[in-house]
């Protein structure tokens, strides 16, 4: 069953990002698009990275996964730092107020989130000595778990209300393929975190 529930949690981030690249690739060029294509990656990355973990079970296959996991994640944190840098510059050149939609104010938060959640985990990982050394480290790092699972909805939700606003709307207007998508990840990841029963490492 869990093999199922990845299936489907890559499947469903992959409609979702692969949606936001095609729209971004037919609209006519202009600096903004490159917003959502970012963010697009932001969601694929950032929720492969966590499926791979869960789907984990023997130490070898743990050890893969994390290495896979910082990998995924280091492109989840340069992506949301670029696809921030777009939003922020496009909006300033145009002389437009700053985080004025839900989106926009729900994706601050979220890309506060991410640097933090990104830098404590590499923290942990590579610099353990930070927090006391490796075994202390090591008890942390379910609390960079708990907080991955709180993370991993709000990224969903702000992609979400991307897909939302009215340039996104206008468009691409078909809202079931993006909630079939933010279903299909929902379903899977939850599935995988009841089948592990949260024991990652
Ligand atoms: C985790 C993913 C995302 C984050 C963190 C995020 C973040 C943000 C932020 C902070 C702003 C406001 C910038 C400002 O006011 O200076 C914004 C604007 C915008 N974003 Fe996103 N975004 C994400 C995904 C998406 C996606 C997937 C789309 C489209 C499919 C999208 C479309 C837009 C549009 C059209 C705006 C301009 C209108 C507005 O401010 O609401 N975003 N985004």
């Amino acid at each position: 069953m869990s093999f199922v529930f990845s299936l489907l949690v890559s499947l469903g981030a992959f409609l979702f990002a692969s949606t936001v690249w095609y729209i971004t690739s037919s609209v006519d060029y202009f600096f903004f698009i490159w917003h959502p294509t970012l963010m697009a990656m932001v969601i694929l990355m950032a929720t492969q990275g966590i499926a791979i973990l869960q789907k984990a079970e023997t130490r070898q296959e743990k050890e893969g996964a994390l290495n896979f996991h910082k990998l995924m994640q280091s492109i989840t944190f340069l992506s949301v730092i670029g696809g921030f840098y777009i939003t922020y510059t496009f909006k300033a050149e145009n002389n437009a107020e700053h985080f004025t939609s839900p989106h926009g104010k729900f994706g601050l938060i979220t890309f506060s989130f991410i640097l933090i959640q990104s830098i404590a985990g590499s923290t942990l990982v590579n610099f353990p000595g930070v927090v006391g050394g490796a075994a202390k480290a090591r008890a942390m790092y379910k609390y960079h778990r708990i907080s991955g699972y709180f993370l991993l909805p709000l990224i969903w939700l702000t992609a979400l209300g991307g897909t939302q606003a009215d340039w996104t709307k206008s468009q691409f207007d078909h809202l079931w393929i993006w909630l079939t998508a933010a279903g299909m990840v929902l379903v899977g990841t939850v599935g995988n975190i009841n089948s592990n029963k949260l024991k990652v490492r």
